[in-house]
């Protein structure tokens, strides 16, 4: 086919597609914060996305879709494993994210990494027409900048990591450390969520590798490797618009109806992650219902924990715990007719899940670290009535713009608590000022914005 100028390289293509138990196939957005941030983009520029398509040893040719060209990378079963669940996933994800859980360290998903990366490199040598513009996005492709500017030194290349980039302590602890930071720096400019990833990767290249560095420059090979944070966002005019449809707006209302109409509808919203701190937030709200400072028949939390990378380990045991707590709580308080928690371990399409935001009266973010979390984002963008309160994390990137939040240490149980009360006590007035400030926020640092920002830098 013809090459292309514009090109977005990561791991999944904004499609997914599974093969049903009859055996047909179907297609379906794909999971997480990375597509729904950067579908938009593509859709602006005639580019093409080059990404595996979610189902094991199945080739399939490019197509188009929503107004984007595709390009499907296949993995085999065994690279899934190793690749996919293993190195990305039971490796770098929780190395990334403080060692909240253990890493494990295997060479056999070391090599199946890397040879998963030269397949997305190659594949990119392939589709770049000359002196292209190629984004490779996240953790699970680091060593592709390398492997692509090896093979096509005419193209630009950029690099964004949507996951927080650790102290240089819990990096050095790879095996291969250096490899991947090599990988990284075949990059023109490196982007990070916040300026501290940036700072880490900056000084982690002096420790590594003695490389000279001024101000956010690292100079690598006779060639300037910018390290620059740019915090991603999400679509506020059109969730925005999405949540004032009278559709929405009437679901919203219904979903209080259907929850016994509360007088606190509190939400929690993510992959089943153990990231996310779902337990440290039922535990807050268990601890409030049992200390009586919540009336059992007050107040509703309503959990969608989206079912996520169920073959790995930790997650399996993350599930158990999160439903064991659940069921114990719900044992305690429940009353004929109502259940203070309502967990769904299911998937919601964009437009229940705007009709859930705008009915929740306090939106329970905790993770014990993310990299930005766009729900919070997303939550504030569907809130056009300016009701609802946001109980953030400090260890979310997020944080660093949304300063009207209520914003909690998520291993302080009782802080989150207080901060849970402050939320429901606090009168409408407050919540409309704290809520209008942090719209004004997203409505300006949208994803165009970002994408315009981090592309401009590139580009340059
Ligand atoms: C996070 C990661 C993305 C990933 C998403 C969903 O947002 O930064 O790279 O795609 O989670 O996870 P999954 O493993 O299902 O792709």
């Amino acid at each position: 086919g013809s090459r292309s100028s514009f090109l977005i390289v990561a791991n999944r293509l904004p499609v997914d597609r599974s093969i049903g138990p009859d055996g047909t196939a179907t297609w379906r957005r794909s999971p997480g914060g990375l597509v729904t941030a950067i579908a938009p983009v593509m859709q602006s520029r005639d580019g093409a996305w080059l990404g595996w398509h979610g189902a094991p040893g199945e080739e399939l040719e490019p197509f188009h879709d929503d107004g984007m060209n595709l390009i499907p990378i296949p993995l085999s079963e065994e690279e899934v494993q190793l690749y996919y669940e293993g190195f990305s996933n039971a490796t770098l994800w929780p190395l990334y994210h403080d060692v909240v859980a253990p890493p494990v360290f295997s060479r056999e998903m070391w090599e199946t990494y890397k040879a998963v990366n030269l397949r997305f490199a190659e594949a990119t040598a392939e589709a770049a027409a000359p002196g292209a513009v190629v984004w490779v996005q996240d953790y699970q492709l680091q060593l592709v900048p390398q492997m692509l500017r090896e093979r096509r030194p005419d193209l630009r290349i950029g690099f964004f990591l949507h996951i927080p980039f650790p102290p240089v302590e819990l990096f050095w602890r790879l095996p291969w450390r250096t490899e991947l930071v090599k990988g990284l720096l075949g990059a023109d400019l490196v982007g990070f969520q916040r300026p501290g990833g940036a700072s880490n990767f900056i000084r982690l290249c002096r420790r590594l590798l003695g490389l000279p560095y001024k101000g956010n420059e690292i100079f690598h090979d006779d060639r300037v490797v910018t390290a620059q944070s740019f915090p991603i966002s999400v679509d506020f005019g059109e969730l925005d618009k999405l949540a004032r449809d009278p559709q929405i707006v009437h679901r919203a209302k219904e979903i209080r109806f259907e929850l016994g109409d509360p007088e606190h509808l509190l939400l929690g919203v993510d992959r089943l992650d153990y990231t996310k701190g779902i337990g440290t937030r039922l535990e807050a709200f268990g601890e409030l219902l049992d200390e009586r400072q919540v009336e059992p028949g007050e107040a509703v939390f309503v959990q969608i924990a989206t079912p996520s990378r169920e073959r790995v380990e930790e997650y399996r045991r993350l599930r158990d715990d999160i439903e064991l707590q659940v069921g114990r709580i719900n044992g305690m308080h429940s009353m004929i007719g109502h259940q203070p928690i309502q967990y769904l371990h299911q998937a919601y399409d964009r437009h229940e899940l705007a009709a859930l935001y705008l009915a929740a009266d306090i939106m329970v973010v905790t993770p014990l670290r993310d990299g930005m979390n766009l729900v919070a984002k997303e939550y504030v963008s569907c809130h056009h009535d300016l009701r609802g309160a946001l109980v953030l994390s400090e260890f979310a990137g997020a944080a660093d713009e949304l300063r009207q939040a209520y914003l909690v240490n998520p291993y302080d149980v009782e802080g989150v608590k207080r901060q849970i009360l402050a939320a429901m006590r606090a009168t409408p007035h407050e919540v409309a000022r704290r809520m209008r400030a942090m719209r004004r926020r997203v409505s300006t640092y949208d994803v165009d914005r970002w994408a315009g920002e981090f592309l401009t830098a590139l580009e340059s």
